[in-house]
């Protein structure tokens, strides 16, 4: 009979304590402690041997000789910019996404479009026809790679160790299970047993493994936060799933930066890399229309033009209402303040909506001047000037702050042949040489700001 013992471990966390408490003494959360039993000598065999247990003695840093061992390229330049230049050999990624978003179609690509090396697709959550079904509406064609329907932890390393693949994927970690916790698939100890024996895997064969992991609904991935910290590199696959656009980011990343985006956009035959986000995303000609001004944003360290839209309206209701969509709704009742406080816009009778053209996320707060201006030209129904970029962060006082990279900016709006761009005047006086064809426009204050786009 296998010894068992009882634990309790925080599903928000993922600590562990013998006995049950109401709040977790590690993350503060309250009731989230769950019981569950470990089976102790249940480790099977195959799990037991991946110890890459080496006797390790301290060693001099200087005798320390780099090998660099080559990344393995996946064929698709945006994985591969976002992964910090290929997979690490040895190394685990996680990739997060809520479902539906395209994970499974990501990977699918990515392994279709690796020739001539072995490749392993474990899904638990497809069957082999079904994948086949998938990969039939991808472009490329590859079919050398293996393919294996399984959830058992177990049977997953005997098949790796039997096909020793060069790269594999689990899809997903939610689905597998092991006999070592006597839980069901998808909870804590299961997630937490599986996810370290892969680690241990992939660092014994050096086999690059690809993890899916699922999201809950607050954006965290489901499962312990130890998922995150087990794995070498965490990416996010996020997106609206009414738009087309896809963008891949890395959070965590021990061979690259974090500051590296993968945008894709979904279609009919999988996902298409978008070396140029810009073009996409201001395809549409709005010249005249009253409400839109285009921003020159950074996204972790790409730059790229974006359509800001703005809707103001006489509120209707008491209470006027606030809604933007890919922008951060406090920070827009910030500048709505300070637009009051300002230019006499008055906050309570208006309600206001703010889109951030395809369904897109933006963080960056050079925004704020793009977003106030949109939300004027609409009150006003006077339309931007036409092919004017905008970028700058707006203060509390109405000041108008220096935004990182302005050079890269302006590049990009000199690019896609803007005629004039509104900056801060701090970037301005730091610029090293003037831009060739873009007209500089520095303001300091909102107010200037909006006497050079509105003229009145
Ligand atoms: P999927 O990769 O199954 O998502 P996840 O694994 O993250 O749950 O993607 C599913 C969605 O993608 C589905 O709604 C259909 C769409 N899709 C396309 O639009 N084009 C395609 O070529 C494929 C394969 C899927
Ligand atoms: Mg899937």
């Amino acid at each position: 009979m296998a010894k068992t013992h009882v634990a309790y471990v925080c599903s928000s966390c993922g600590a562990e304590a013998a006995k049950w408490m109401g709040k977790c003494p590690s993350c503060g959360e309250w009731g989230t402690m769950k019981e569950f039993t470990i089976s102790k000598q249940k480790t099977s065999a195959s799990i037991a041997s991946l110890s890459t247990a080496k006797v390790n003695a301290p060693i001099r840093l200087g005798d320390i000789e780099i090998t660099n061992e080559p990344r393995l390229d996946t064929g698709n330049a945006e994985f591969n910019r976002v992964l910090g230049g290929g997979l690490v050999p040895g190394s685990m990624v996680l990739i997060g996404g809520e479902p539906g978003i395209g994970k499974s179609t990501l990977v699918l690509q990515v392994i279709l479009n690796i020739k001539n090396r072995k490749t392993l697709y474990v899904s638990g959550e497809e069957s082999v026809k079904q994948l086949k079904l998938r990969a039939e509406r991808l472009d490329t064609r590859n079919d050398d790679c293996l393919i294996l329907a399984e959830t058992s932890l177990e049977r997953i390393v005997e098949m790796v160790k039997d096909v020793n693949p060069e790269l594999l994927i689990i899809d997903s970690i939610q689905t597998i299970s092991t006999e070592m916790a006597e839980a069901s698939p998808g909870s804590v100890s299961q997630i937490r047993e599986c996810a370290t024996a892969l680690l241990r895997l992939a660092k014994s064969t050096n086999i690059p493994t690809l993890v899916i992991g699922h999201i809950t609904k607050d954006g965290a991935i489901a499962g312990p936060k130890i998922l995150e910290h087990i794995v070498d590199t965490v990416l996010q696959f996020e997106g609206d799933q009414h738009y087309m656009y896809r963008i891949l980011r890395a959070t965590k990343n021990r061979f690259g930066s974090t500051s590296e985006l993968g945008i894709f956009e979904m279609r009919q035959n999988g996902l298409r890399e978008v070396s140029n986000p810009s073009e996409l995303l201001l395809s549409e000609d709005h010249e005249g229309l009253s409400g839109i001004a285009v921003t020159a944003a950074v996204e972790g360290i790409r730059p790229f033009l974006i359509e800001v839209q703005a809707l103001v309206s006489t509120a209707a209701y008491g209470t006027p209402q606030r809604s933007a969509t890919g922008f951060d709704t406090r920070r827009l009742n910030m500048l709505l303040a300070v637009l009051e406080k300002k230019v006499g816009f008055k906050l309570s009778q208006k309600d206001v909506f703010i889109n951030i053209a395809g369904g897109l996320k933006v963080n960056d707060t050079s925004t704020d001047l793009a977003i106030m201006s949109a939300v004027l030209s609409s009150n006003f129904d006077i339309p931007v000037p036409p092919h004017t970029a905008i970028a700058g962060e707006v203060g509390l006082s109405g000041e108008i702050r220096a935004v990182a990279r302005i050079e890269q900016r302006i590049a990009e709006a000199e690019k896609l042949g803007f005629s004039q761009m509104i900056l801060p005047t701090a970037n301005y006086k730091s610029l090293a040489a003037p831009a060739k064809k873009l007209k500089l426009i520095p303001v300091s204050k909102v107010e200037d700001a909006f006497r050079i786009l509105f003229k009145d």
